[in-house]
């Protein structure tokens, strides 16, 4: 080889040599976890709303917590975002926005808007009187002054693209409105399907929303089967003889909307410039949990773990209600909830299928 030449090739190849191991290629490491939904992502903002029934703010909620508080999580304990952090060395619980000793500083690493009750339907809200999904970007823009004041303009936006934003909504609108309310307004205006077209469109505009003010990574959970959470079990065995057994339709409908909500978030990763998206699977995992126990070390999978399991939540899971002794072998904490230990498989499923998705 000449030498202009030798100089060159090792140049070229010393320059493509490092950028392999230059950071420049890889894609940034999550700086923040921010969630927002109903209340399987709520870690206490509920606390501050005066009207809503759907509070956990009492025991045995939050029992197998550090110092056993009842923090408002709809759970014995941690939620799937509490190990999500933790995982990713962030922190060890994903803090409520709303809580009052909340810190400028715990903004930097995230935070969760979820509201126990919300979704998609303002008539859901109506219902529940839990903060809507639109209140919670009013929040979050509130934080971002908040993060902007902290550590400037430019900082803050790195936080935020580099962030995972957490969205579970959905279950309550499908509750409330086309399953365990006799009559509703939107049974009269939509046909299943049709209303959950209507749901996903609201969906899509709160992504495209997010994605204006800099997210750029989204874990996007879609539902879960419905007809087998024990609540929808005990209302469904009334029509049924008194047996306990998964609402078949309800989990058709779950699994229809699952997948026009993978569309939704090809379509959405497609138009929003520098965006991931991934999909959430939430309905196999819990669906298998439900049909094997003892695969994942659980006795009891139809019933919840506080009071009979059949019916209690929120008031009605309270200090009198006799609790099972270890919710680890349930995969429901109450009637509509996932205990921890259920949590924690979820949030190993997110781990590995998920998240790579969106920091590859
Ligand atoms: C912004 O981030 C850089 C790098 O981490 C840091 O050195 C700087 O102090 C930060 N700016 C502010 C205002 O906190």
């Amino acid at each position: 080889m000449e030498l202009k030449t030798r100089v060159l090739f090792v140049l070229f190849s010393s320059a493509s040599f490092l950028s392999l191991l230059l950071p420049t290629t890889a894609s940034p490491p999550v700086s923040a976890v921010f969630a927002l939904g109903d209340s399987t992502l709520d870690s206490g903002n509920n606390n501050r709303l005066p009207f809503t029934l759907f509070k956990s703010d009492h025991r045995p909620y939050g029992r197998d917590l550090p110092n056993h508080v009842p923090t408002e999580r709809f759970s014995n304990g941690k939620l799937s975002t509490d190990f999500m952090v933790s995982k990713l060395g962030l922190k060890d619980l994903l803090p409520a926005y709303r809580d009052r000793r909340l810190t400028d500083r715990d903004l930097l690493t995230g935070v969760s808007f979820a509201s126990g009750g919300s979704g998609l339907d303002d008539l859901t809200l109506a219902v529940s009187k839990a903060t809507s999904l639109s209140r919670q970007l009013e929040d979050f823009d509130e934080a971002l002054r908040r993060m902007r004041r902290t550590v400037g303009e430019k900082n803050c936006s790195e936080i935020v693209n580099n962030a995972v934003f957490v969205i579970s909504v959905g279950t309550n609108d499908m509750v409330f409105n086309l399953y365990d309310v006799p009559v509703t307004r939107r049974k009269i205006e939509f046909s299943p399907s049709g209303y959950q077209d209507f749901l996903l469109k609201r969906l899509g505009s709160f992504i495209q929303n997010l994605h204006k003010r800099g997210a750029r990574r989204f874990q996007v959970a879609g539902l879960p089967p419905i007809g087998c959470l024990p609540m929808q079990l005990t209302i469904g065995s009334i029509f049924n003889g008194l047996r306990r057994v998964c609402v078949e339709q309800q989990n058709k409908d779950s699994q229809a909307y699952n997948t026009n909500l993978q569309g939704l978030i090809q379509r959405l990763q497609a138009s929003l410039p520098g965006s991931r998206l991934a999909y959430f699977d939430t309905y196999n995992p819990i669906l298998d949990m439900f049909n094997n126990p003892s695969k994942y070390g659980f006795v009891q999978t139809h019933a919840g773990c506080c009071g009979t399991g059949m019916v209690e939540l929120g008031p009605m899971c309270g200090k009198l209600s006799l609790t099972c002794p270890d919710p680890s072998k349930f995969l429901f904490w109450d009637a509509m909830h996932p205990s921890q230990a259920a949590y924690k498989v979820l949030a190993d499923i997110s781990e590995k299928t998920v998240l790579p998705h969106l920091t590859a």
